[in-house]
Formats: structure tokens, sequence, C-alpha cells
């Protein structure tokens, strides 16, 4: 007889009981029955962050109300439909991939390709976000009379019938044999349709409105958004088609609901301006296939939108002359120098802080700049309120204008002005330096373009500078030079 401790002890005996084990946990639960357990996850509407529970304030942002939740497809369920993009699942060399056809294309609309990073590229998904009544609809409609020429174009809307959309091109003078209409919001029955009449570009307008009927949330929830971009981006990828979508802005500026689905697409572009103005500029938020500095700057008029390619004169129209508190600077948006008037208001406070505020330029950055004026320029300023605008709805992010900043401050709080045709490039440092700054040929040829006759530049390093003809370049090595001289 063995005893029964022998029995445990034995390693082929536990062995068998390890293997019987895993056996019968996996006929309990076998791996597609896992996987097959959908997943609850919360989205923050705002942020786009993830949870593991509701809460009533996301924790990330701070929004209250904006956590919403979201049923993740089982995971064998979705992997017939996810497979990687372009469909095949095979791996090849760089080399073996072929890039014979021709990837780029032409949008017909310059300063459109120029953000794209010159063209759009075919397969690829390109968000075109904005808040309501910019224009968004307009520029997709009115691309397609120049696209429409060689190329086959589905246009579904959600929010606009077939009559108002023909009423809308024909106001745009669109007319082309190859733009397919579609007023639908399934976004299964678009992908049906994408597959039967094989377009070459499909426009969504907008994807709030789409939903996919196996989802049980309601159109324009975050599942919803997901789901239907998921499934436009795998029509993209598997088929070539290249998808323009658009994407409302909510009252924050995130895309409403999708701030989630910038990762997923290839390509965010925003298209902002103000109300009051006919001025719009597209710049991108996220591109996979260019830089991201690009602007692109458009007018809007009766028959649609017209680009502006030097936005430089539309920036400085209607400038105040012989007014104190202005200075022009000039930054480069990518590849393109762009001159823009930074004015500034400053005052004695009457409260006990003096308040600062920023608009187009980093606040912390003007802070920076005003300390620096106060401390290294001889300018009292610390108990002064101060005012930072740059005109035209520019975002000037970019050391180049610091001097520009501060003489505008120097102007403002001597109430003396600068002349009109000055300008100033530079970056200041923290001891009131002016140091030198990238691609100042190229800045210079614009002021000079321009009609300005006079541009403080710093003096290290721009040796090698040339002054354009009718150009006087002031080299000056720190901001109370730069003071001293133009005011
Ligand atoms: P729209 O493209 O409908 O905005 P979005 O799709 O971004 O919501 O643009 C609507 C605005 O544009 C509306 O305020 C009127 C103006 N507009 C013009 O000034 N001229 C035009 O030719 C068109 C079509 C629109
Ligand atoms: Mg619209």
């Amino acid at each position: 007889a063995i005893s029964i401790e022998k029995i445990f002890s034995n390693t082929s005996f536990k062995m068998q009981v390890r293997n019987y084990t895993k056996s019968f946990a996996q006929n309990i639960f076998p791996k597609e029955k896992r996987d097959m357990k959908s997943k609850t996850v919360f989205y923050c509407k705002n942020c786009g962050n993830e949870f593991p529970r509701w809460q009533g304030q996301c924790p990330a942002c701070g929004a209250w109300n904006s956590i919403e939740e979201f049923v993740q497809k089982p995971a064998s369920a979705a992997k017939g439909k996810s497979a990687a993009p372009g469909g095949s699942a095979s791996v090849r060399t760089l080399r073996e991939v072929d890039t014979e056809q021709e990837l780029r294309f032409s949008t017909g609309l310059g300063e459109l390709d120029r953000v794209l990073g010159g063209g759009g590229v075919r397969g690829s998904l390109v968000l075109v976000g904005g808040a309501p009544g910019i224009g968004k609809s307009t520029l997709l409609l009115q691309i397609c009379a120049y696209l429409g020429k060689s190329q086959r174009i589905l246009y579904v809307s959600g929010e606009e019938s077939e009559r108002q959309i023909k009423m809308r091109a024909d106001r745009l003078d669109v007319e082309s044999e190859n733009l397919l209409l579609l007023s639908e919001t399934d976004v299964t029955t678009i992908v049906e349709t994408v597959r039967e009449v094989a377009p070459d570009i499909l426009i969504a307008d907008s994807i709030q409105t789409l939903y996919n009927p196996e989802s049980t949330s309601t159109p324009g929830s975050v599942s919803q958004v997901k789901d239907c971009t998921m499934a436009l981006m795998q029509l993209a990828k598997g088929s070539g088609v290249t998808v323009f979508v658009v994407g409302h802005v909510n009252k924050e500026g995130a895309i409403a609901g999708p701030k989630v689905l910038e990762h997923m697409v290839d390509c965010v572009l925003y298209f902002e301006g103000e109300q009051s103005s006919n001025y719009r500029i597209l710049r991108a938020a996220k591109n996979r296939f260019g830089s991201t500095n690009e602007i692109g700057v458009f007018e809007m008029e009766e028959h649609g939108l017209i680009e502006v390619p030097n936005p430089s004169e539309m920036l400085l129209a209607g400038r105040p002359i012989g007014a104190p508190g202005t200075c022009v600077a000039c930054a480069m948006e990518g590849s393109r120098p762009v001159m823009a008037e930074v004015q500034a208001l400053v005052a004695r406070t009457s409260f006990n802080v003096p308040r600062r505020t920023t608009d187009g330029f980093d606040f912390n950055r003007a802070n920076l700049l005003l300390a620096v004026a106060e401390k290294r320029g001889g300018l009292s300023i610390g108990m002064c309120d101060a005012y930072i605008n740059v005109i035209g709805g520019l975002q000037l992010d970019e050391p180049a204008a610091d001097l520009a900043l501060v003489l505008a401050v120097a102007s403002s709080y001597r109430d003396k002005p600068i002349d009109a045709k000055t300008t100033a490039i530079g970056e200041v440092g923290l001891t009131g330096e002016i140091r030198s700054v990238t691609a100042l040929q190229q800045r210079l040829s614009e002021a000079a373009r321009l009609g300005f006759t006079r541009c403080l530049i710093p003096r290290h390093g721009t040796q090698q500078i040339t002054a354009p003809s009718g150009m006087e370049l002031i080299r000056v090595r720190n901001i109370r030079e730069a003071i001293e001289f133009s005011l």
C-alpha cells in the first residue's frame, strides 16, 4: 500500500492535476468567450481621458458632467474588421512597398494644399474642425469644383438635404458630373454606398450627425463619434478613398467629443476666425504627412472663400498710424514670413494687483517680457495694467516677436508712437539682450516688400545679413538701445 502523502508528492501526479485544472478552466472560460466579454470604459467628452468608472467631475480637466459611458466592442468581434490598415497582415520590406502611383493630389486651393503639406494624400482621413458657421462646408464643397474634373466625389451630408447642397453649390459655382450627393446619417449605409459607387474622395459633413445603428448611444456621443470615425478610417485605409470629415468644435474649443479622434485620424485641421471679420485661418493641429506649422488664409466673400496668398497685407490693413502702443513684428508661419501688429496698452492700475491680459501672445512669455522691460529697459511698469493684443487672430508664439512686444509696451508707457515704417525682429533674453533669430533674411524681404524702410535687428550673429534695397538696418544690442532708438 502507498501512503496518501506519497501520491501527492509524486511529480507526475502533480503535473496531471495541474493539466486537468487548466483544461477544466479552459472549458468553462474558453478563450473566445473571455474575449467576447465587452468592456465598459468612461470617456471625458471634453479632454478625451479614459476612466474605469463614472465620476461627476473629470479629474483630468476639471469639467463637470462630461464623463460618458462607452462600451468597447468584444475583441474577437472587432478583430475581423480591424486588421492592419490596408487590410493585409503580411510583412513587406520598405523597398517592396510601391509608391508608383501618385500619392499626392492638389485640391485646387493653394492655401489648403499648403496646410495639408503639399496637397491631399490618397487614402488618408482628414478631419476639418471649426465652430459652427465658420465655413467648413463651404470649403469642402468648393474644392469639389476642381477635384471633380479628374476624380469621383461622394459628398455625404447629415445636416443638409440634397436640394440645400445643390443651392449652395450653385451659389459657389460648383458644377461637376463627378460630384455625387447623398443625404444620409447611417454610417453603415455610407460604407455600403462607397463600396458601390467607388468614389476617389468621400466628404462627410459632419461626424456629429453620423451614427452606427449597432451602437445604442445617441448620435454625437463619444462612442458614436468614435465608432463612425473608425468605420470611415477603415474605408480610407482599406479601399484607398480619401476621406474629409467635418467636426464641429464646442465652446471649449475641443472638437465636441472627438478630441478623442485626434489620435485616430491622419490629419486634423482647424478652421478659425472671428465672427466679426471675414478672414479665416486654417491651421493643422496634426499632420502625419507634413508639417503642422503652415497656415492657410482665406477671406469669406459672397461667392465663397477666396484665398489670401499674402496675409501680411490683410493683417496690417487698417493699422493706426502715429498712435502710441503699436509695433509690427514679423513671424514665420511655417515656411512663410507673416507681418503682424502687436498692440499694448499700459496704464496705471486701479487695483491692488496689476491686471495683465494677452490675446494672440503667450501669457507667461508676455509677463516675462514685461519684467525684463521693467528691470533692463528702465520702464517702471510694475504697478501698471498691461493689455497685449495681436491683431488679426494670429497666435505669435515665436521668440522673434519679443522685441516688437517690448517696443509696443514702451511706446504705450511713454505715450510716444513708433515710426509707422519701422519694424522690429529679435528675441529678448532675460538680461535684456537681443538675440538672433532664424530666417532673418527672409523676414527682411517680406518687410521690405510691404514698404517698411527701417528694421531693428539683433547685433550679434547678423554680420552677413544684407539689407534689402530701400531698407535701413538698425543693429541693436539690448532693449535699452532699441527703446532709445525708436522712441
Ligand atoms: P458654412 O460653410 O455653412 O459653415 P459650417 O459648415 O462651418 O458650419 O458657412 C456658413 C457661413 O458662411 C454663413 O455664415 C454664411 C457664410 N457664407 C458666405 O458668406 N458666403 C458664401 O458664399 C457661403 C456659402 C457662406
Ligand atoms: Mg456645415
